[in-house]
């Protein structure tokens, strides 16, 4: 009975992996190659143009294929807008998503010259990626193919994004459901290299922190309080002003920084905090800080090309949206 249950474990494993293999080989980089031969570089054109006149777009195209991702896989569902205003874009988390009108802009661009064929999915994972090779960060592989689903749900954002709260294992947790290791959850946690948050997510920690004597948390580095204070006054009408998250650089350099500030208690969320609150995390920040950049640029790379394949509608599932807003 054992032996049974162990060895249809291993034919349903084995089956598992082969179906995965055939899912990942119907991405691939030169899919569009014949249908729509000039659209990756179109992609390209849009999204630099872009982020030549506010480099503040690549954190924002980054972050907006992350959180379509980590909803129901790689399927443009974060850009789908809902009547009811119940979709992911409407939840909580959504709020300082930018980008929405580049990804509109590269798509009416491709629908000119190849209706019907490229999908809003594929757009926002070369977006991501041409946002941050162009100010200066890794250029990493992206396998196309991806089709656009018709679901999206504020709920779902809610529940299946990490927070900014979590602690160490419930973030490798929450990467766990996503196919995504420990080691892949530092690695895109160095996404906040760059980008920005609202002032009245830091002023929790620098000026109301329960039980400390100056208001600060005392896990923070004092020269980043004070920094911090600078550019977020204790006022109601700050809060809505935005910080780097990482401020040592001017924020919009994509780099390895990020882990130093991290080591040296210099990090916005808690969820920064929480890397190196477990050994193994710790020996990972510090390897990525002594190793060279371009160690962490290829890791980064690696990480994002595994998290754009996160359950992908591919071949006749899902649909290409004529316009990434709505569904056909
Ligand atoms: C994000 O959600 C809020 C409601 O939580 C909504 O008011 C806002 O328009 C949404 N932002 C975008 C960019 O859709
Ligand atoms: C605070 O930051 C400085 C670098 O700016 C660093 O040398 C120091 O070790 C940090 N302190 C703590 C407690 O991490």
């Amino acid at each position: 009975m054992a032996t049974r249950s162990s060895s249809s474990v291993l034919v349903f494993v084995g089956l598992a992996v082969l179906l995965a293999a055939v899912a990942d080989a119907q991405l691939s980089e030169s899919f569009y190659a014949r249908t729509c031969p000039g659209g990756v570089q179109a992609v390209a054109n849009v999204v630099n143009n872009a982020v030549r006149n506010d480099r503040r777009f690549a954190a924002g195209l980054l972050r907006l294929h992350f959180h379509d991702c980590f909803v129901r896989g790689c399927d443009a569902s974060v850009l789908l807008n809902s009547a009811s205003r119940n979709a992911e874009k409407d939840a909580p988390p959504n709020l300082t998503l930018q980008g929405f009108a580049i990804i509109d802009q590269a798509k009416a661009a491709l629908e000119r010259t190849c209706p019907g064929v490229f999908s809003c999915s594929d757009i926002l994972a070369l977006a991501a990626r041409d946002a941050v090779s162009f100010i200066g960060g890794p250029r990493w592989r992206v396998p196309l193919g991806r089709r656009d689903g018709s679901i999206s749900r504020a709920a779902e954002a809610n529940s299946q994004l990490p927070t900014t709260r979590m602690g160490f294992r419930a973030l490798a947790q929450n990467f766990a459901r996503k196919g995504l290791s420990e080691s892949d959850m530092v690695i895109l946690s160095g996404a906040h290299t760059i980008g920005l948050t609202h002032c009245r997510d830091v002023t929790p920690r620098i000026y109301n922190f329960a039980g400390s004597r100056d208001g600060a948390d005392p896990y923070l580095n004092r020269t980043y309080v004070t920094e911090k204070r600078r550019a977020c006054p204790n006022t109601r009408a700050a809060a809505g002003n935005f910080v780097n998250l990482d401020s040592s650089l001017g924020g919009q350099r994509f780099d390895k920084n990020y882990y130093e500030n991290v080591l040296n208690h210099k990090a916005v969320f808690n969820s920064d905090d929480a890397l190196i609150a477990v050994a193994r995390g710790l020996n990972q920040v510090r390897s990525i800080v002594r190793n060279p950049q371009s160690t962490f640029f290829s890791q980064f790379g690696a990480a994002m090309e595994k998290m754009g394949r996160i359950s992908v509608l591919t071949g006749s599932r899902g649909q290409i949206r004529r316009t990434c807003s709505r569904t056909n």
